[in-house]
């Protein structure tokens, strides 16, 4: 039987029953996790505009985009199950801020220029990021990435044609698509995570394949893939410094507000205290929902 390093070495899979260091079924669990509350979270802002949708047809779309996010939690806190995580804890640990979830979803949804913006960039930087995943070491963790990054780019795809087709209707939708760009530009950027020299498990990430790239590496990728898409769009990304470096063969751009990444994190975003409420609510309004089903799978059991 090979070793934890062996496999790590052959670039194999670690799978659930294999002997790993528990560093590192604790990094596992701490970024499934986060991954699995974020999916969840990530429903609510674009959640809200369900019942605000401009025709059948839009609402159709962003009622399974949002469906989808419920699917790629379901996968995830199912993957961090293999490590011996009991699914109802990490929620009581979302819901009293013991783990995290993505800074991005902290901030508000203000038109319906936002559903489009948000199917382009913030799916489109989980595009970046989680692609690499599908390599991952731990096997259930790459096995859900696959499925996930699938259904991702449907998101991207409907973000970009629902601002396609703003972009192509009157002065005020181009406007309402211009003000939700300059929004979430910059959150966008922050979604790789800080910066390289302030990121200190990166490297031992890399040496255990759990991570391909840093998050410098993705944050260009991400900005090199999304400014020919803004042209073809019609619209500006609010950067001064973006511009092309043919030296380097990637654009060069401005420096994100590292504080207020922090700020977010520590749980001072715009609509932190709301996210984490309205999460709270609805396990507590599902209580008896998971009760009648436990009572159900007990009877079943019971009965020969
Ligand atoms: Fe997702
Ligand atoms: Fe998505």
């Amino acid at each position: 039987m090979s070793t934890f390093d062996e496999v790590i070495a052959a670039d194999q899979r670690i799978e659930p029953r294999d002997e790993m260091p528990e560093a590192y079924r604790k990094t596992m669990v701490r970024q499934i996790a986060q991954h699995a509350h974020s999916e969840i979270i990530g429903m609510q802002p674009e959640g809200y505009w369900i019942t605000r949708a401009p025709s059948l047809r839009r609402k159709a779309i962003l009622l399974a985009k949002v469906q989808d996010e419920a699917g790629h939690g379901l996968y995830l806190y199912a993957a961090a199950e293999t490590l011996g995580m009991d699914r109802a804890d990490l929620t009581e640990r979302l819901i009293d801020g013991r783990q995290k979830y993505s800074s991005i979803f902290n901030y508000p949804t203000l038109s319906y220029a936002d559903v489009g913006v948000i199917g382009w960039l913030v799916d489109g930087a989980a595009i970046c990021n989680q692609v690499p995943l599908c390599r991952s070491s731990y096997g259930p963790y790459a096995r859900a990435m696959i499925r996930v990054c699938k259904e991702e780019s449907f998101h991207q795809r409907q973000g970009y044609e629902l601002l396609m087709t703003m972009m192509g209707g009157t002065a005020a939708q181009r406007a309402m698509v211009q003000d939700a760009v300059d929004r979430w530009w910059w959150p966008s950027l922050m979604m790789f995570g800080p910066p390289d020299a302030d990121s200190p498990n990166t490297a031992r990430s890399m040496a255990w394949r759990i991570k391909r790239h840093t998050n410098d590496e993705l944050r260009q990728k991400f900005v090199d893939m999304t400014v020919p898409q803004a042209e073809r769009l019609g619209v500006t990304l609010p950067d001064p410094e973006l511009r092309w470096n043919a030296e380097r063969g990637h654009h060069d751009f401005g420096t994100p507000d590292w504080d207020e990444l922090k700020r977010v994190i520590g749980g001072d975003g715009p609509c932190n205290a709301e996210r984490i409420a309205n999460r709270r609510r609805a396990h507590e309004e599902g209580a008896w929902v998971r009760e009648a089903a436990a009572a159900h799978a007990r009877k079943k059991e019971a009965t020969p």
